[in-house]
């Protein structure tokens, strides 16, 4: 798949893209990303790429002419692709989201700055807005990077383990279960004896459990939207019974 990043901060990216999982996935040739410089297709002496708002008010504005021709210059092979705008006032960029995106060709990213953007780009050049979360940032680049993270560990061979990307927090419409790893014993803490039984059905259970109860307690919006099992409604039923014996 291919990424295409606009950006005013190029810099930003270098360790992003060179380090741990999506630098393997970049030196294999499973994902190819592009960073393009927006300063560079800002015209005059001083490259502006930022203005102030008609109508007056605080703050600048992104202009739309350097966006508009560092768009014109990305490289655009053929198949499914999408121009991405990074702003708070995106749609909420969630799993199911990666996912969708995952299943394109190209997806460039636009990563805005200043203020705000000029309405123009939002309406003419982008094909989606996202957003990361409910906060503001001084830029759209830590989202670029978050999507571009989400959506490469789902492409094929990315990930190690075969089933490492299905069995994350949220591909079920649950929370995951707790991990352990060696020491058995670390500052007095035990690893839950189950994982240690061999049992692997018991280990099963235990973690499914374990999914419900973190979901329940930390995100029960999760619980509204997810299509439970038989099994699940079960130990769900069990676990609020005795979250009310309780209270
Ligand atoms: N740019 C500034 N804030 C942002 C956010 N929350 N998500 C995506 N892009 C942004």
């Amino acid at each position: 798949m291919k990424f295409d990043i606009l950006t005013l901060f190029p810099d930003l990216f270098h360790a992003f893209l060179q380090e741990s999982i999506l630098g393997r996935a970049v030196k294999r040739g499973l994902v190819d990303i592009k960073l393009t410089d927006i300063r560079s297709f800002a015209r005059g002496p001083h490259r502006v790429t930022d203005d102030r708002p008609y109508g007056g008010g605080n703050g600048m504005v992104m202009k739309p002419g350097p966006v508009y021709r560092a768009l014109q210059a990305v490289d655009r092979p053929k198949g499914k692709s999408l121009v991405v705008l990074l702003t708070p006032q995106g749609k909420t960029f969630e799993q199911s989201k990666a996912w969708e995106l995952s299943r394109l060709d190209q997806l460039i990213l636009i990563c805005g700055r200043y203020e705000g953007v000029d309405e123009r780009i939002r309406k003419g050049l982008a094909d989606m807005e996202l957003s990361i979360g409910d906060y503001v940032l001084s830029g759209g680049e830590l989202g670029a990077m978050v999507v571009i993270d989400a959506v490469s560990r789902l492409l094929p061979g990315v990930l190690g383990g075969e089933n490492s990307a299905t069995d994350d927090s949220f591909e079920d419409g649950l929370l995951e279960y707790p991990h352990y790893t060696r020491p058995q014993v670390f500052k007095g803490k035990n690893v839950p004896s189950v994982l240690l039984s061999g049992d692997h059905e018991k280990i099963r259970l235990w973690r499914r459990t374990e999914s419900l109860k973190r979901t329940l307690e930390r995100r029960p919006d999760l619980l509204k939207k997810t299509k439970l099992k038989q099994e699940d409604e079960a130990i769900l039923t069990k676990l609020l019974e005795t979250k009310k014996s309780k209270e």
